[in-house]
């Protein structure tokens, strides 16, 4: 194991300097309360935040908070073409009749019908439209009490004030000559106010979603930070961190795992410098002996491909191939946090994908821990063998409820889905749809794939009991059979998110690389169904 010295001593003064990691290093801080609708006193130096809805509807509290300026607010919406439609706004400085500084109203009145399932409105989008919208503003006093919403309000809140915090979450961490204030136009506190109608309530609402605001930053993080820091061990050490919040964290060293037979997670990690490694988390937070859930996370630091060493354009985002490891941990620290009644197992296989002398060859052969054998065709199909231990490590010893997996696996699901949408691939009916569900209630989509024996075809060896890559055709299909392999009568899901974990457009509630992606979904799919 070889750590690149100079650069982790950097990044320890820098440590001392800011204190540590995680915590306290984003540019811009936010202070953000709950207050009552009616305390929500805007001053010169305040930016109020009001919603509209269809023909310019306000709700009475708006109003009255508004004062002179609601009867105003037709005259200005006419000049500006504002009709309340949703993803729309409107910026009125010095609004006549109010006290506030200035005034944004933002449209609420829903485009279109929502897909079913899919929640009358997105508050956690609208969240980060609003801090968008508020842009460089120090203080920002929010009347949410948008026209006709539901009774429901502070979870709604609870939800809006999850979509601030994610709009406010920028990687600068590298970032050395961050500007001074002076010369800044952004502010380095922003104070926000929530004005809602049972800030108590609200409150309490939102102990939940702050704890998943922190995993998806915390799965962002991991994404974002460069290969030469977060190497295999030094991601185990981060895993390490959740011990804090009560989950049991084990880490499986090198010669743990040959002792258990994992020679395709380990053939991948032999050609880099830095060890291998697999950690297991464990929360328990449900019922003593009951069966566990599990997520299990590719955890590629680097995947340069290997021998078969993929081309230099973009080589560079192969930083984010432990988008789903990420996952995992962001996952395990949020329903930690929130302290889900649930027994929730994490595995992630951690290593790097490099071609050195010891590397692994095209030709060589692997004998999983299940005992079948791989004959590796392409060393840069590496996630398939790195799940394929772990999985039924995870399936073997937990006899969980279910198995989900989360991979930046094929460049293939790219083509097939973009960034929209992560490819589903299962062997139940039911976990699928829960899965669907749950991804239209959250935003974090998934579209199910076709799998079945056909394909198995296509990875059949001459030599082994099948090879790692099926070739042109169905490229994320056959990685799905590969890993449908090492799965027995377990309910299993298999997620690719090369889509949707890292680099793909910017968003409401998310403007940097890593998305943080699946931390919500899936904290929502146990929550909705396997809690209690
Ligand atoms: N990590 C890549 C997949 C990937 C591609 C993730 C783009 C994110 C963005 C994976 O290990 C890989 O290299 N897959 C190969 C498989 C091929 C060799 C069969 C691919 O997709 O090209
Ligand atoms: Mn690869
Ligand atoms: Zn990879």
């Amino acid at each position: 194991m070889v750590a690149e010295p100079g650069f982790l001593c950097m990044m320890a003064q820098r440590r001392d300097r800011f204190g540590p990691m995680n915590e306290d290093r984003m540019s811009i801080t936010t202070e953000i309360s709950f207050v009552s609708l009616s305390d929500l006193k805007p001053d010169a130096g305040d930016t109020l935040v009001v919603f509209v809805g269809a023909q310019l509807a306000l709700s009475d509290a708006t109003k009255s908070l508004l004062g002179e300026a609601a009867s105003a607010l037709p005259r200005a919406a006419k000049t500006a073409r504002f009709k309340g439609k949703s993803g729309s706004s409107m910026d009125v400085l010095s609004p006549a009749g109010s006290k506030a500084g200035r005034l944004i109203a933002i449209g609420v009145e829903p485009a279109k019908k929502p897909p079913a399932g899919a929640p009358a409105y997105d508050y956690a989008a609208l969240g980060g439209q609003v801090l968008g919208k508020a842009g460089s503003a120090a203080s920002v006093l929010i009347a949410f009490d948008p026209p006709e919403w539901a009774s429901d309000s502070h979870a709604a809140a609870a939800d809006f004030v999850m979509g601030l915090k994610l709009r406010t979450y920028n990687f600068d961490l590298y970032k050395t000559k961050k500007k001074k204030d002076e010369d800044n136009d952004k502010p380095e506190k922003i104070k926000i106010q929530v004005g809602v109608l049972d800030p108590l309530a609200a409150k309490k609402a939102a102990k939940r979603t702050d704890s998943l605001a922190d995993g998806v930053k915390l799965a962002r993080d991991l994404v974002n930070e460069p290969p030469n820091v977060l190497f295999p061990v030094e991601f185990a050490a981060r895993a390490r961190k959740l011990e804090k919040l009560g989950v049991e964290v084990e880490v499986l060293d090198v010669a743990d795992m040959k002792k258990l037979g994992m020679n395709a997670l380990l053939g991948v990690g032999q050609g880099s410098a830095h060890d291998s490694r697999c950690v297991i988390m464990r929360w328990n937070g449900g019922k003593a002996g009951a069966k566990p859930v599990a997520f299990v996370g590719k955890g590629v630091t680097f995947d340069s491909g290997g021998i078969s060493i993929k081309p230099a354009g973009g080589m560079e985002d192969m930083k984010g191939d432990m988008a789903g490891a990420a996952c995992v941990v962001g996952l395990m620290h949020a329903l930690a946090a929130r302290k889900a009644k649930v027994n929730a197992i994490g595995a992630i296989g951690i290593v790097e994908n490099m071609p050195g002398g010891k590397a692994q060859r095209p030709g060589d052969i692997v004998k999983t821990m299940s005992g079948q054998t791989i004959e590796i065709i392409n060393t840069d199909a590496e996630g398939r063998l790195v799940l394929a231990d772990v999985l039924w490590h995870v399936q073997d010893r937990f006899k969980p409820r279910f198995m989900v997996n989360l991979a930046t696996l094929t460049g293939a699901i790219l083509v097939a889905l973009g960034n929209e949408y992560a490819g589903l691939f299962s062997n139940n009916d039911e976990l699928s749809e829960r899965l669907t569900t749950a991804g239209i209630a959250t935003g974090e989509k998934v579209w199910r794939m076709p799998m079945g024996p056909a394909y198995e075809k296509l990875i059949e060896s001459k030599f082994a009991d099948m090879k790692n890559v099926g070739g042109r055709h169905a490229g994320s299909i056959t990685a799905a059979q590969i890993l449908q392999k090492f799965v027995k009568d377990t309910p299993w899901a298999h997620l690719d998110i090369a889509g949707t974990g890292m680099a793909s457009p910017s968003s409401d509630i998310n403007q940097s690389w890593g998305s943080g992606w699946g931390v919500r979904l899936l904290d929502r799919l146990v929550f909705d169904h396997y809690e209690g």
